[in-house]
Parts: C-alpha cells; sequence; structure tokens
C-alpha cells in the first residue's frame, strides 16, 4: 500500500482553508492524520472530512509536530508567525498568503507552468495570487512558443477573494436595497452591489494598488522571466465566485489566434470554450466550483502587430487558492515516495 501523510489545514474555517478540506476530500489525498487548526475563536467547532467531524483545534507553534504537509491559509501575518514552526517540526508548507511569495529562497508555484520548484524536504512553497495563477496558466503556452514581453490585463474579481464577509455583504446590500433600505457597508470602502471598485488591497506609491504589482513580480517569477512588462487594473465586481481576465500580450515572434487556441487546447489545465458564433465564451458562473482555467475570445490584437487577447476565467477559490494548494501538495508526496 502507498504511504499515508499526516496533513494539517491552518485556517481550516475560512473560505480557503474550507475549500482545501474539500479538495482534499475530493482529490482523495492519501491522508493518514487530518489536523484543522483555526484561531481560539473556533475552537469547540467542527469540520467534516470524507463524512466524519474534525474537531477545530486552536494553532500554536507546537500544532505541527509529526505533520507532514501544512496547507496554510490564515493570512500573511498567522503565516509569517507558524509557517516557520511547521518547517521546524519536518513539514512542507504551502502557503496560500502574500507573506513569503516574493522572496528569492522561497518556490512561487502553479504545477502547470513551473513544477520544477516544488521541491520535498521540510521548506516553504509559496501559493501564488489568484489572479495570476489562472493567468500564467493561459499565458505558459503562448510564452513557450513566441516569448511574451508584455501583458496589459484588466481583471474583474468576485467577492469572495475577500473572505467569506465580503460574500455576506454582497448578499445583504442586494437584500437590502431590494427592500428600498441603506445597504450596509463594511468590508469596501464602497458599496459592491450593482458596482465595480477599481481598487484591490491597498494603494502603492506608484499609484498602483498592491494586487496589481502582485500580478507584475508574480507573474515574472514564475514565468521565470524578468523582462516581461506587465500593467494591471485589478478591479471587484459583483460576482460571488470567478475571476475573469482580460488579457491583451504582446510576443516577440508571431502567433495567429488560431495557433494560440490549437496551443491551449493541449494545454494542462485550461479548456477553451470559445466559438463566438455559437455565443460560446467563458463567464464565471461557468467557472465556479470547477478546477480548470477556461479561455475564449482569442483574437489578434488589432492595434499591433505581434499581439494577442484573451479572456481568463477561473474559479478564484478552487484553481485560484485551494486546488492549485493540493495540486503542489499532490507533487510534494510524488517526490517523497
Ligand atoms: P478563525 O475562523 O478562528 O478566525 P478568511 O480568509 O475566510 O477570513 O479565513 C481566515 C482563516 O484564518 C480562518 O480559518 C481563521 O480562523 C484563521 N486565522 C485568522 N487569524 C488566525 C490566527 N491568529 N491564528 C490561527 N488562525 C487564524
Amino acid at each position: 500500500m502507498s504511504r499515508l501523510w499526516n496533513v494539517a489545514v491552518a485556517g481550516a474555517t475560512g473560505a480557503v482553508g474550507n475549500q482545501m478540506i474539500q479538495c482534499l476530500e475530493e482529490r482523495n489525498f492519501p491522508i493518514k492524520n487530518l489536523k484543522l487548526l483555526a484561531s481560539a475563536r473556533s475552537v469547540g467547532k467542527t469540520l467534516n472530512f470524507k463524512g466524519t467531524p474534525y474537531a477545530v483545534e486552536e494553532m500554536t507553534e507546537q500544532s505541527f509536530a509529526g505533520v507532514d504537509i501544512a496547507l496554510f491559509s490564515a493570512g500573511a501575518s498567522t503565516s509569517l508567525k507558524f509557517a516557520p514552526a511547521a518547517v521546524q517540526a519536518g513539514a512542507v508548507v504551502v502557503d496560500n498568503s502574500s507573506a513569503y511569495r516574493m522572496e528569492p529562497h522561497i518556490p512561487l508555484v502553479v504545477p502547470e507552468v513551473n513544477p520544477h520548484q516544488i521541491v520535498s524536504t521540510p521548506g516553504i512553497i509559496a501559493n501564488p495570487n489568484c489572479s495570476t495563477i489562472q493567468m500564467v496558466v493561459a499565458l505558459k503556452p503562448i510564452h513557450d512558443r513566441a516569448r511574451i514581453t508584455r501583458i496589459v490585463v484588466s481583471t474583474y474579481q468576485a467577492v469572495s477573494g475577500t473572505g467569506q464577509k465580503a460574500v455576506m455583504e454582497l448578499q445583504g446590500q442586494i437584500k437590502d436595497l431590494l427592500a428600498g433600505k441603506e445597504p450596509e457597508i463594511k468590508v469596501y470602502p464602497y458599496q459592491i452591489a450593482y458596482n465595480c471598485l477599481p481598487h484591490i488591497d491597498v494603494f502603492l506609491d506608484n499609484d498602483y494598488t498592491k494586487e496589481e504589482m502582485k500580478m507584475v513580480h508574480e507573474t515574472r517569477k514564475i514565468l521565470e522571466d524578468d523582462s516581461i512588462r506587465v500593467a494591471a487594473t485589478t478591479v471587484r465586481v459583483p460576482v460571488y465566485y470567478g475571476h475573469s481576465e482580460a488579457v491583451h500580450v504582446e510576443t516577440e515572434s508571431k502567433i495567429t489566434a488560431r495557433e494560440v487556441r490549437d496551443l491551449l487546447r493541449e494545454a494542462p489545465g485550461v479548456v477553451v470554450v470559445d466559438d463566438v458564433a455559437a455565443k460560446q465564451y467563458p463567464m464565471p458562473l461557468m467557472a465556479a466550483g470547477k478546477d480548470e482555467v477556461f479561455v475564449g475570445r482569442i483574437r489578434e490584437d488589432i492595434s499591433t502587430d505581434k499581439g494577442i487577447v484573451l479572456w481568463v476565467v477561473a474559479d478564484n477559490i478552487r484553481k485560484g487558492a485551494a486546488t492549485n494548494a493540493v495540486q503542489i501538495a499532490e507533487k510534494v508526496i510524488e517526490l517523497k515516495s
């Protein structure tokens, strides 16, 4: 019988942590012991895994004894506090927060793109930002064929990326507005229902947001090419699950829309939905609950000689976070076995 592993989910009660548990179950990850960790607030709660209730434990530095793989999604400060203790205890940490992503010695991994960066010795592997993950899955085959020199991307990001409280806020605001009441605004600076906010994470000195600059730096790191120029505008939209992106790329050598379509049909983790005559294109409602990255509206950029435009959609909680982390963990145990 093949080996079973001791797995911890740190941040198990959160939106991504919950999805991690579901992904481990769906993908039949070979688990011996499962530890579900959260803050002291969650002690007393139970969460189900394969029909069995598991008690949520308070995360401490001692939580990781005997743990082989720790999947973290409890925010950057929690990762900074506890991930080193998990590594010290001998675990491979897959960290969904932004805490370690840009550390030069920490691998930043999307398994379809740079699986060779995965290590199986105790240490941290960073899971990229949701918007970056889906974009690089779609762009890697194009980069390999024609070398991407520039990316201009606009995102349309679902509220679930902010966490469960933002999902509730959108629901609440829609209800309030339909009832003729003043909507309650707590999570975002403005009403998100029936609105779009060109503001994700904090504004930086260069007037881009941190989310936008994550897309710049993480894309270069994952594609292992610091010469790619990237400019992003990231926008929060009133969608529950599924980020969409209009991606404009310029390439060193000419590639046609048809070639891109053919390449992406063969690409791992990608589903091409691109038949405009039949009104077939990806949408968040199509991608929600799925693990693939959906790509459509593939066309040549009429404003430049060597440019391609794509519409890329994926479930931000699944491929954008939990699924990607579990896929990394699957590669880790493959290497360890
Ligand atoms: P808790 O539910 O006990 O607060 P989300 O991103 O959906 O808000 O979820 C964040 C996750 O991170 C939750 O599981 C939350 O646990 C956990 N978390 C937040 N802060 C801490 C902390 N200081 N120690 C342990 N877990 C934490």
